[in-house]
């Protein structure tokens, strides 16, 4: 599929089939992941594939969204803070979240590509989580990621996005229009 094509089919996917995606699929995902851009080029984030049907029973009730049960893999997406603490002090936590957003969106753009279904999960107890993974109390939660194949009925469609027209401003903030900038008043 080209570029434009998969922008436009990505969507949070939420009702999943019982076909259990191949591994290799969720290793060419991770990959996509791991190619997004980074503060430094540092190496900050980690993935965990679960497949335990108890663990992810356990997540989904963290999540309190029970569609994620009938996701028969999930990645946790984490975040070690440590070197971007110290090389970027004040700026690293945004950093790490500008980070793990352009590496989740890889990843969802990937499983887009390859005819799989995902969702990103956002709202969750993070204890709940990392007691059920193992996660040590310095690394953050930043998503978790169901892989599945789209249920055949009720096929999901991109929702309605903004009108670049609402979102592009020129030269100044809050100029729509290209060479005519507004009236700022004088200061
Ligand atoms: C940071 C973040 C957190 C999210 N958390 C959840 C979540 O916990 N559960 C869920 O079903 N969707 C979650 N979503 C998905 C959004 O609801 C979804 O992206 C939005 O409604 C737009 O729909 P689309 O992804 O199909 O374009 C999250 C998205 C983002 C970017």
């Amino acid at each position: 599929m080209n570029l434009d094509k998969i922008l436009k089919k990505r969507a949070s996917i939420r009702n999943y089939s019982d076909k259990k995606p191949k591994y290799d699929k969720i290793i060419d995902a991770i990959e996509a992941a791991s190619l997004a851009p980074s503060p430094g080029n540092l190496n900050i984030l980690k993935f965990i594939i679960i497949e335990d049907k108890e663990k992810i029973n356990k997540i989904a009730q963290a999540c309190q969204q029970p569609f994620i049960k009938k996701a028969l893999i999930l990645v946790a997406v984490c975040s070690d803070s440590e070197k971007t603490n110290i090389m970027y002090d004040k700026r690293a936590d945004k950093y790490i979240k500008q980070h793990a957003g352009a590496a989740i969106e890889n990843f969802l753009l990937k499983i887009t590509d390859m005819g799989l279904a995902s969702c990103w999960i956002g709202a969750f107890s993070e204890i709940t989580i990392k007691n059920t993974l193992k996660i040590p109390e310095n690394i953050t939660v930043e998503a978790i990621l169901p892989i599945a194949y789209q249920h055949k009925t009720n096929k999901t469609k991109q929702k309605l996005k903004p009108n670049l027209g609402n979102i592009v401003y020129f030269d100044v903030w809050n100029n729509k229009y290209k060479n005519k900038p507004r009236k700022t008043g004088t200061h």
